[in-house]
Formats: structure tokens, sequence, C-alpha cells
């Protein structure tokens, strides 16, 4: 599937929004026209009141477009229940701002497990989720801090965290490094870089020419409408989700060695000398034991066998990029762990 392009995640056909009536009639956006592919980052910007907010709100589904049509994942937005909104909105639309919006009298971590509140999680679970991110955004031992003793950087650092929890897939940020020194705009454009390499789409608002380099494509918009709309990377180089990695598993038994090809979601437990490899895929009940060798000595080998290709192999992995693999690398740490 290499060269196959990406789904349509996004699709804004005639999209107006007005505001006032008669003569105080005005269009924050005019028949608006967007197609957006899972994969692309894309930079927005154009004058301030050209109505950049209102199409990532309407795109968040935190505004209503007052005529058009808007297909979301290839369901058409006005046919999705309030409720089914929320969620969707919950699990997969991380909104950042760029006045943060953290809750002041909430502690950091608070802040960032509150997307989690719908997810259905305990608190305890909701806490050390929070927890686990805050880890990989070197912001641990600041959890317990309120939002007005941190700095604008580790503020919208935070933010971002809590946009991620819930492993979104579609990332809106209006103008993130709007309020931010040019050092931490950079720090947060690496993570939102990561957050992409990773198939993630993101739309971001900037007013800053200089960080449209992350971008994938570009869209200057004025007076409601779309002025100019450049890709720079064309959709079949855009970075895919979900095509795990191939992981070869070798059993080195010295009865029966054994060696099998699965992919990175599939569990291989290993308790004391058996080996258990589950099948993600499958439902719990189904679960049994593919492979179990004797109780003799053995040892584990793990090794990729192929990897997708990034989409920007230049890039480096960052902090997000670890925190998003982690379940990927768990199981082959804890293999390692208990090599005999
Ligand atoms: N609630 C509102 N009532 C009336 N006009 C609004 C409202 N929200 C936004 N607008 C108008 O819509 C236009 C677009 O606003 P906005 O999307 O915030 O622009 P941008 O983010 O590009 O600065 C502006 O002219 C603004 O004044
Ligand atoms: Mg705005």
């Amino acid at each position: 599937m290499p060269n196959q392009e990406n789904e349509t995640i996004i699709e804004l056909k005639a999209i107006s929004k007005r505001y006032g009536l008669g003569d105080a009639e005005s269009y924050a956006l005019h028949n608006f026209d967007l197609t957006v592919k899972r994969g692309e980052f894309i930079m927005i910007m154009g004058p301030s009141g050209c109505g950049k907010t209102t199409l990532l709100n309407i795109i968040g589904l935190l505004d209503k477009a007052t005529s058009g049509e808007y297909k979301l994942a290839g369901k058409s937005v006005e046919r999705i229940s309030s409720r089914k909104k929320a969620q969707f909105r919950a699990k997969e639309i991380g909104f950042i701002f760029q006045s943060f919006n953290l809750i002041p009298n909430l502690s950091v971590i608070e802040n960032v497990s509150l997307p989690l509140i719908y997810s259905g999680y305990r608190k305890t679970r909701r806490l050390k989720m929070a927890d686990n991110i805050l880890e990989h955004f070197h912001l641990r031992e600041r959890e317990y801090y309120m939002p007005y003793q941190l700095s604008g950087g580790q503020q919208q650092r935070v933010a971002i965290a809590r946009s991620l929890i819930s492993n979104p897939s579609i990332i809106l940020a209006d103008e993130p490094t709007g309020n931010l020194d040019s050092r931490s705009s950079h720090i947060i454009m690496e993570e939102l870089q990561e957050i992409h390499s990773l198939g993630n789409t993101i739309i971001m608002v900037t007013h800053n020419p200089a960080l449209t380099t992350y971008a994938t494509r570009v869209i200057n918009m004025l007076d409601g409408e779309i002025d100019t709309d450049i890709k720079t990377v064309a959709d079949q180089d855009l970075p895919k989700p979900g095509d795990p990695e191939k992981i070869s598993v070798r059993i080195l038994s010295k009865k029966r060695p054994v060696e099998l090809e699965v992919d990175s979601k599939t569990k291989v437990v290993v308790t004391g000398k058996n080996v258990t490899i589950e099948d993600s895929s499958k439902p719990k009940a189904n679960e049994e034991p593919k492979e179990e060798t004797d109780s003799e000595e053995h040892k584990i080998e793990v090794k990729k066998t192929s990897k997708k290709p990034a989409a920007k192999p230049e890039k480096k992995r960052s902090r997000v990029g670890k925190i998003l693999d982690k379940a990927k690398s768990k199981s082959k740490s804890k293999k390692k762990e208990k090599e005999s």
C-alpha cells in the first residue's frame, strides 16, 4: 500500500457562516470549499478577522455553519447526533489555543486528565495517564503546580499534553505559538511535527510565515474565502497511520526453535519459561497461547523486519513520538528484561 493516497477526513462544501441580518449582515466564511486528507499538516494564514478561527471552530464541531455541507470521516455532520458529535470531539479532536485555555484553579495534572472525564476511566487511572504523558513532556515535576506558576511555553506544553491525552487523530491549533517566544515556539513546533509524522492530521492557524516550513500545505485566507492554497507534499507522500511495523520474534529453545512474524499490536507475554502470543485483534474469550515452550532453557530475540517509510525521514524522533510509540515498545522491552 505504499503509494496509496490517504483517505479524505474533512470535506467542506460551500460552507458559509453569516453573522447579523439585513444591513448588519456579514460573512465570516463565504462559500468555503476545503478537502483535507488524513496526514496533512495544514497551516492557515491570513489577516485578522478573515475567518480562520471560525473555520477551525466549525471543523472542530464547536460551531455550526449557516449553510453548506460538512463531511467528517465521510459522514455528513448534519446527520450525526449531538451525543455522537461530543464523543467524536472528545476522542478524535484535540484543540490547542493561543491562550492555552488551562483551567486556572486546577493543577497541571488535573488539567491534563480533564478530557478523559468522558472516557469512562476511573479518576486514579485518568491521573496515572496524565502523569505518564507529563513525564514525556518533562513536566512531571510540575504536575501539582497551578497554571500561573508556569511559563508560557510550559503552559502551552501542558495544553498540548491535554489535547493529546485521548490520542486524537485530528489536531486543531489556533495560533498555538502566538503568545510564545521563538525558542518556545520552536519546541511546540517540534512536538506538532512529531504528532504529524505518526499519521495524524493537523490544521494550524499562524501569523508567522517562518513556521510554514513545517506544513505540507499552506492556505492563505482573505475575507472568509481561500486566497491561495499550496501543497508542498504530494498526497501519496503524506504519513500514514495504522500501518504497523512487523516484528519478528525468535524463540530460541533447545528442543524446538520457533520463528514467527507478528505486527507490533500483538502482545508477546513471557511468564517464566512460557511464551504466550496474544493476537490483539481477537476477542478475549478466544485468546489462547499459540506458542508455549517446554520447561527448558530458551531465549527470545525480537527483530523489526519492516518499518513504514516516514514521509520526512530526516526528522528525528522527539518526546511525543516516544509517548505515542510507548505501547509499541513496551512489549519489546519486557522481553529483553526477562531474557534468560
Ligand atoms: N460571535 C460573533 N458575532 C459577530 N461577528 C463575529 C462573531 N465571531 C466572529 N465574528 C466576525 O467574523 C469574522 C471572522 O472572525 P474570526 O474567525 O475570529 O477571524 P480570525 O480568526 O481570522 O481573526 C470577523 O469579522 C469577526 O468580527
Ligand atoms: Mg482568530
